[in-house]
């Protein structure tokens, strides 16, 4: 794919001056707009969208440090590079510029090069500062053991077995099943993090504790014992922010909804995959979490997925499960005992030891029409 070229806006009232510093970055390869006073300026910001601007200070009509003012307090352009570049080259007129906002600031004559150096600097911390962000899949059940774990891991194992970069998330204080799940060696995971203070936490800790998947799965998985320390909204928040960088897929193995932690993750999840067994228990319990969801502004994003995992005539039908709740299930995974239960022996989720079974083929339509639901709403930047 050719490289998009980097767009420069420079502004400056000086004819002569704009027509040097136009040709200088056209050369270098930029695409090139000018504006000669500060509304023109602001006007070409608002509907070129420029990556970066370069500003003069001493204009007619509005300066260059008011330009910059106003781009910086309007959300929309206040991440904006910008470099001055002004006659005005005293540690005072500096500070103003800084003052206003500046990222940087040039007194002129400035050598091309130098210039040009600074502007390529500006651009590329911008980049890597823009990191790529995971589409986040959160798996929350009604009450426990109703089948989120086994559920999210045979998505994660179909997703990454596509070569679709996919980290899950076992984020609990009591114990996990992630790696037993998977015949992972039970790493320290999460628990390890969890001692770890969250205001010191570091990005690379996170990483570090990710165990690596046949399939290419990454793992981070739920303590092995249950922890001493709590998790906390700042662990969430810190391992949410460092994974959300690492994959293209992150998806959340989530204990039952609770405010906290629980919420954050939810709030962070683009799609919230909400399980429960189509029995009278679970569905009370699913009615209540609808409401909690609807009341934290989540309900557009949850979806309702039934999974049977007995085979007994005193089950409810899902239709009276939807009729109930009145919510469409988005998925039904058919009560299939030896599948799973041949998984666990083996250590092998069902999509790998038991592809052709009913229940693998309800998950992987299910993964499949996430799938298309990311990305009719546009591709990772990965
Ligand atoms: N469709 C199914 N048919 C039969 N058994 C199933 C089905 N789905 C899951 N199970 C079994 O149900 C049990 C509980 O599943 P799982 O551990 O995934 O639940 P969970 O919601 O993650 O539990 P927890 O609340 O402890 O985290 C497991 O033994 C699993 O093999
Ligand atoms: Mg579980």
């Amino acid at each position: 794919m050719m490289q998009q070229k980097e767009r420069v806006l420079i502004v400056d009232d000086d004819s002569t001056t704009l027509k040097l510093a136009a040709h200088i970055f056209e050369k270098a390869g930029y695409d090139v707009y000018t504006a000669m006073d500060g509304y023109e300026a602001l006007n070409k910001v608002a509907t070129l969208r420029p990556d970066l601007a370069i500003i003069d200070v001493m204009m007619p009509g509005m300066s260059g440090l008011e330009v910059c003012q106003r781009l910086r307090a309007n959300p929309d352009t206040a991440w904006m590079p910008i470099i001055i570049l002004s006659a005005k080259s005293g540690v005072d007129d500096k500070l103003d510029g800084f003052q206003a906002g500046a990222d940087d600031y040039v007194g002129k004559p400035v050598s091309h090069k130098e210039l040009l150096a600074r502007a390529g600097a500006l651009l590329a911390r911008v980049k890597r500062m823009h990191q790529p962000k995971s589409r986040v899949i959160a798996g929350v059940g009604v009450k426990g053991g109703v089948g989120v774990t086994t559920l999210l891991v045979n998505m994660a194992v179909q997703l990454a077995s596509q070569g679709i970069s996919t980290i899950l998330a076992e984020l609990r204080s009591t114990r996990g099943t992630v790696c037993h799940n998977l015949n992972l060696t039970p790493s320290e995971g999460l628990g390890g993090i969890l001692r770890t203070n969250p205001a010191e936490l570091q990005p690379r800790e996170v990483i570090r504790r990710l165990v690596h998947h046949s399939s290419g799965l990454r793992v981070l998985a739920g303590p092995t014992q249950v922890a001493d320390y709590a998790l906390t909204e700042a662990h969430i928040q810190m391992i949410l922010n460092t994974l959300q960088s690492q994959a293209e897929y992150l998806l959340l193995d989530l204990p039952q909804i609770a405010g906290g932690g629980v919420q954050l993750a939810l709030e962070n999840a683009d799609q919230i995959l909400l399980v429960l067994e189509p029995e009278a228990v679970s569905v009370a319990c699913a009615r209540a979490d609808l409401e909690i969801l609807k009341s934290w502004g989540l309900a557009d994003r949850t979806e309702l997925l039934v999974v049977s995992r007995a085979r007994s005539s005193n089950l409810m039908s899902v239709k009276d499960v939807e009729a109930e709740l009145g919510v469409q299930a988005l998925s039904v995974i058919p009560p299939s005992p030896e599948v799973f239960y041949l998984a666990a022996s083996v250590g092998k989720p069902a999509v790998l030891s038991k592809p052709d079974s009913l229940a693998v083929g309800a998950i992987i339509k299910l993964t499949t029409a996430l799938l298309d639901r990311f990305s009719a709403s546009g591709a990772w930047r990965g």
